[in-house]
C-alpha cells in the first residue's frame, strides 16, 4: 500500500480464481476493516464463466474481470446480464482477443461508418464494441507502445455504437 501510495486500495481482485474462497474471506475482512474499497475476481477464459456466475450469486463481489471481445462473445449469454442484474461492475480484459484480432485487421481498410462513432482505427472500433455493452464498466487493453496507447485512449471519447452498430462492428471484424 505504501508503494502504491493508496490507503485504502480501491480494488483488490483474486487473480484467476486461485484459492478463491480463502482469498474472498480475507478480502471481506479487509473491506470491513477499510483497507480495500472493493473486492473482485478475475479470469480470462470462457471456461471460467460458470464458476464466476456461481460466485457472483453466492458471495458479496463488487467487480468481475472477464474476457470479452468481438472474437470472444460467450459472456453475452449469461455472465454480462447477471452482472448487470446484480449491480456487479465489469472490467473487460483481452478486448482485442490478446491482439490476434488486430493482427488480422491490420491491412483491412476501415468501414466508412466508423466515422459515425468517431473512430479512426480498428482498435477504437473493437474497444467501443466492448465498452458500449450496457453491463460493461471499463476495458483494460494492454500495449507496449505509446502510439497504441494514444490510439486506444481515443476510444474513450466521442460517440458510442448502438446495438445496430455493435452488430456491424462484430460482422466487419469477424469476416
Ligand atoms: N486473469 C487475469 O486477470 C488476466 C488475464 C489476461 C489478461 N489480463 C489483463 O488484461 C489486459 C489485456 O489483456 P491482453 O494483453 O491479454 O489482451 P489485449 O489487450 O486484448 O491485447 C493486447 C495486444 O494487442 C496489441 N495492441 C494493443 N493496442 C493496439 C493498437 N492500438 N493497435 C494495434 N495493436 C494493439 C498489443 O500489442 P502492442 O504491445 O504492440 O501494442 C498486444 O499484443 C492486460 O493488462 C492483462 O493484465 C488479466
Amino acid at each position: 500500500m505504501r508503494k502504491l501510495r493508496a490507503d485504502p486500495l480501491d480494488l483488490m481482485q483474486v487473480h484467476n480464481l486461485v484459492d478463491v474462497d480463502t482469498h474472498l474471506d480475507t478480502l471481506r475482512d479487509w473491506k470491513q476493516a477499510g483497507r480495500v474499497r472493493y473486492v473482485g475476481i478475475t479470469h480470462y477464459t470462457a471456461g471460467a464463466h460458470q464458476a464466476i456466475a456461481r460466485l457472483i450469486a453466492a458471495r458479496p463481489i463488487d467487480f468481475v474481470q472477464i474476457n470479452y471481445s468481438v472474437g470472444e462473445r460467450e459472456a453475452e449469454q449469461r455472465l454480462l446480464p447477471l452482472a448487470r442484474e446484480r449491480g456487479v461492475a465489469v472490467i473487460v480484459n483481452r478486448p482485442f482477443g490478446g491482439g490476434a484480432l488486430l493482427g488480422r485487421l491490420r491491412d483491412r481498410s476501415l468501414p466508412a461508418w466508423a466515422a459515425e462513432i468517431d473512430c479512426t482505427s480498428w482498435a477504437q472500433l473493437l474497444l467501443k464494441f466492448v465498452v458500449a455493452h450496457p453491463a460493461v464498466t471499463c476495458a483494460i487493453p494492454a500495449t507496449s507502445r505509446v502510439a497504441h496507447l494514444r490510439d486506444n485512449m481515443a476510444a474513450g471519447r466521442g460517440r458510442l455504437p448502438d446495438e445496430d452498430l455493435r452488430a456491424r462492428i462484430a460482422a466487419a471484424a469477424g469476416q
